[in-house]
């Protein structure tokens, strides 16, 4: 549901690109690649933390060079599955980004839907808000965002909004400010979007979410066919998905490597108090192609991890298979028509 950009603009995901990469400029590559370094070292310990993790400029312009086109991919793609199951024109009237750092998710949401909303980034992290202002002066849906010191914990307030987005939040968070973070934003918002890293701890922190959104009276939206229990056992498997992301020179610079992109796991879930129409099943591998057929892992409606097989015979329905995605809705909604 990405909408194209009108012809002769520039996309939020094209502005994004060429704005992080004027931001490293006037960086000497050396310090750059210092900076992402410590961060990934810091990110190694002990989290959640007393204080901010991005303390310094230096701190921020390395996140958002090295991390934050990654974590728009993957909000950018939980949202398209969110903004395919919700009502066909339903576009945020407002949004509130919590834990919003440099502002990655405010970014995806104005690639989801065109238009300009009401939109404020609450983090504790005064450097990030600055600079993901800075980053969004590039961006006419976000000149007029609001960027605003908050911290997540009991005293935690989020005005009521259409949507709230919270991505790579909840793994900085103890048990209790989840819950409250969690709570806070269902009882906030219409919709609330969650992405997590897509490891089997960021799979536990997003059931958790899952579990108390339910609970609070929202509706799963994706990436689950239903709002009944995931069938995965815990401790055998962990829902995640994908994104492609373009490597930046910072990228190459510091993993080595010459692929001009990497793929981004993470785990998601999107709730709401709209109406619902859930994806039949969600591809939850990397579908398998063979000669002739196409084996797709699928989680479906009645609660149930299953392997099917399409092959030739299925026609048309073959064809949509090897097209299928990992993270696709199957059937695909227009083969239903
Ligand atoms: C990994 S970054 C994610 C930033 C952004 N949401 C993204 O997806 O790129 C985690 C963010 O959560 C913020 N954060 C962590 N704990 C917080 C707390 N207790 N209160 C407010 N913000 C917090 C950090 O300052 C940081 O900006």
């Amino acid at each position: 549901m990405n909408h194209p950009a009108a012809p002769g603009s520039v996309s939020p995901a094209d502005q994004l690109r060429a704005t992080l990469s004027a931001l490293l400029d006037g960086l000497p590559p050396k310090q750059a690649a210092g900076a992402v370094d410590r961060l990934i070292a810091t990110y190694r310990g002990a989290t959640p933390t007393d204080a901010p993790i991005l303390r310094d400029r230096a701190d921020v312009v390395a996140y958002a060079a090295y991390r934050m086109p990654a974590t728009f991919e993957a909000v950018r793609a939980a949202l398209a599955a969110f903004a395919d199951a919700v009502p066909e024109g339903w576009a945020p009237g407002s949004h509130v980004d919590v834990g919003g750092g440099t502002g990655a998710a405010t970014w995806a949401v104005t690639d989801t839907w065109g238009g300009v909303r009401p939109v404020t980034v609450l983090d504790w992290a005064e450097p990030a808000l600055a600079l993901g202002r800075e980053i969004a002066a590039a961006n006419p849906a976000l000149r007029e965002a609001e960027w605003r010191r908050s911290r997540i914990g009991a005293a935690l307030t989020i005005e009521s909004t259409d949507l709230v987005t919270v991505s790579y939040v909840l793994n900085e968070l103890d048990e209790a400010d989840r819950a409250t973070l969690v709570d806070t934003a269902a009882a906030a918002a219409r919709a609330v979007v969650i992405v997590e890293a897509g490891t089997p701890a960021g799979y536990a922190r997003i059931i958790e979410a899952r579990d108390r959104l339910i609970a609070a009276g929202l509706h799963i939206a994706a990436p689950c066919p239903h709002s009944a229990a995931c069938p995965i056992t815990a401790g055998t498997d962990w829902c995640h998905f994908s994104a492609r992301v373009s490597r930046s020179s910072l990228h190459r610079q510091v993993k080595g490597g010459s692929l001009p992109y990497e793929d981004e796991k993470f785990s998601y879930v999107a709730a709401t108090r709209l109406p619902v129409a859930p994806a039949p099943a969600r591809v939850v591998r990397r579908p398998q192609i063979r000669k002739g057929q196409v084996l797709l892992d699928l989680c479906e409606a009645d609660e149930q991890l299953r392997r099917t097989t399409v092959t030739k015979r299925h026609g048309d329905l073959y064809k949509a298979a090897r097209d299928a995605d990992w993270g696709d809705a199957w059937p695909p909604f227009d083969s239903q028509s």
